[in-house]
């Protein structure tokens, strides 16, 4: 038996490379799992039990994924904030465009998800995973407006976590914070996080380089974080972040 068995999750960018290897994982475990992203493509590599359009800097767009899980499922578990947006830019070249774009996905994103799911399972239980980043422990310069906005998803995390604890909800809310997993995301930033050159495989080379375990996190190992966090085997885990990131900040 799963360890998620008679769980309902909701994934939220789950067309994307992390996103989608949580729902697998989910689903191995026992859950039933929705899932929303913006477009509903045919790229997404897992199979939710229900597919959702979300874009999730909309509030009406939360109220009706909340309803539609509680409708097909009864209620919910589990809330994995894990849609995101990265911006490889340094500071005097980000618009105020650029960091309003990347704090609205990244933290108004997480904030309404926190808040929303926060309503739906504090009459019960639950747990609630944010995807940060290490970006917001140790940064590089062309992540000025991403590192921020993940920083914050870290202090707002625990101020939740916190919140929680002090209203005698039983909702655990903690954050992952992976480095440099191989998705999509990656993909868009190599060419100016890898330092000059062109060539795809030469910049995941360097990348590969800055992690003490020489390569990316397969988005499998997130998930596997993820999943820690969202079970019960994280009972007493609560506003913490959890790194999984090869030993890159250490
Ligand atoms: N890949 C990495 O190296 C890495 C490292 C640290 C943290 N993270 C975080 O992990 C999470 C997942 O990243 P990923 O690597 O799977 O990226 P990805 O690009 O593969 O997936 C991100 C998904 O989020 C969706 N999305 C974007 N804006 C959205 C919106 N407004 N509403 C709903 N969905 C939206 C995208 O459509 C996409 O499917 C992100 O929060 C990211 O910041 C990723």
């Amino acid at each position: 038996m799963g360890c998620l068995e008679g769980r309902v999750a909701y994934v939220t960018g789950g067309a994307g490379g992390i996103g989608g290897a949580v729902i697998e994982l989910f689903r191995a475990e026992g859950a039933k799992v929705a899932a929303g992203d913006l477009g509903l493509t045919d790229g997404r590599r897992a199979a939710a039990h229900l597919w959702l359009r979300h874009d999730v800097t909309r509030e009406a767009d939360w109220q009706a994924a909340m309803s539609a899980v509680e409708a097909n499922f009864g209620g919910i578990d589990i809330l994995v904030n894990n849609a995101g947006v990265a911006l490889a830019k340094d500071l005097e070249e980000t618009t105020l465009e650029d960091w309003r774009r990347i704090m609205a996905v990244n933290l108004d994103g997480t904030f309404l998800g926190v808040r929303y799911g926060i309503a739906a399972m504090k009459a019960k239980r639950g747990a609630i995973v944010n995807l940060a980043s290490i970006a917001g422990k140790v940064s590089a310069p062309q992540l000025a407006a991403y590192a921020a906005s993940k920083a914050g998803v870290v202090g707002l995390t625990k101020s939740a976590a916190r919140h929680c604890t002090g209203k005698g909800y039983q909702i655990r809310i903690n954050a992952v914070l992976p480095s440099f997993a191989d998705t999509a995301m990656v993909d868009g930033m190599v060419e100016v996080l890898g330092g000059g050159t062109k060539d795809l495989e030469t910049l995941r080379e360097r990348l590969n380089r800055r992690h003490p375990m020489a390569r990316l996190a397969r988005p499998e190992e997130v998930a596997q974080a993820v999943l820690y966090l969202a079970s019960d085997q994280a009972s007493y885990t609560t506003g913490s972040e959890l790194l999984v990131d090869g030993g890159y900040s250490a």
